[in-house]
């Protein structure tokens, strides 16, 4: 579901699929080193402050990657599946899962969450942002699994609930959960978004 095929060909038929600033990037620890799962066109290393050298981006496609080296040659890339992370245990001083998670299966959504905690070190931070359920785009495409729509694009997306993304991130201690709306406009009409940002930290 969502494999690197759909990906890549997004990536090479549009180029950088995310554009724009990126709102409410938490506090980042001020030292040690950071790990973004599916950094994609490298909108949020981007917006990162400070030094990016500190900051590994991996993702599944390599087109997203290429533009990912472009965007920011100081941080380091490569290509991987965040089911199944060429990390060692507890690598990473933070963990950056924005708009990943939603992309998988339930199986690859719990597998993820496990790997994340893995390659976390012990009182370390993991960022996730996913969309919610009350997004205007929960319901449109075909239902793949609960709550999981693919569109015309081929991707899937999964729309949570504050509650499943807490459980999904179980053991990690809930730091801080918000869920954030606004509104976006196409072709002249209004249409809800929101997401969950959630922290939690590895005990
Ligand atoms: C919606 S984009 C988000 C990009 C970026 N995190 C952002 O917020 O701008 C999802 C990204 O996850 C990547 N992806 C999807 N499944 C993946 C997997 N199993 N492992 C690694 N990356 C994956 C896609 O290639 C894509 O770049």
């Amino acid at each position: 579901m969502s494999g690197s095929e759909e990906w890549d060909e997004n990536y090479r038929q549009r180029g950088r699929l995310w554009t724009g600033g990126v709102t409410g990037i938490p506090p980042l620890p001020p030292e040690g080193s950071i790990l973004e799962l599916g950094c994609g066109n490298a909108k949020t290393i981007a917006a990162v402050e400070g030094d990016a050298r500190r900051i590994t981006g991996i993702d599944i496609s390599r087109h997203a990657l290429a533009l990912a080296r472009a965007a920011v040659p100081q941080a380091t890339f490569c290509q991987a599946d965040a089911r199944n992370l060429p990390f060692r245990d507890g690598t990473f001083f933070a963990v950056i899962a924005y708009h990943i998670t939603g992309h998988l299966t339930a199986a690859g959504r719990a597998v993820l969450a496990a790997e994340a905690l893995r390659v976390l070190a012990s009182g370390g931070v993991l960022f996730v942002r996913e969309f919610s359920t009350g997004d205007f785009r929960c319901g449109k495409g075909t239902e793949t699994e609960s709550m999981t729509f693919r569109r015309g694009t081929g991707i899937y997306t999964h729309y949570f609930t504050p509650d499943e993304l807490e459980a999904l991130f179980a053991p990690a201690r809930l730091i801080s959960l918000e869920s954030r709306g606004w509104v976006m406009r196409i072709r002249g009409k209004d249409y809800p978004r929101e997401v969950i940002d959630a922290v939690f930290r590895r005990e």
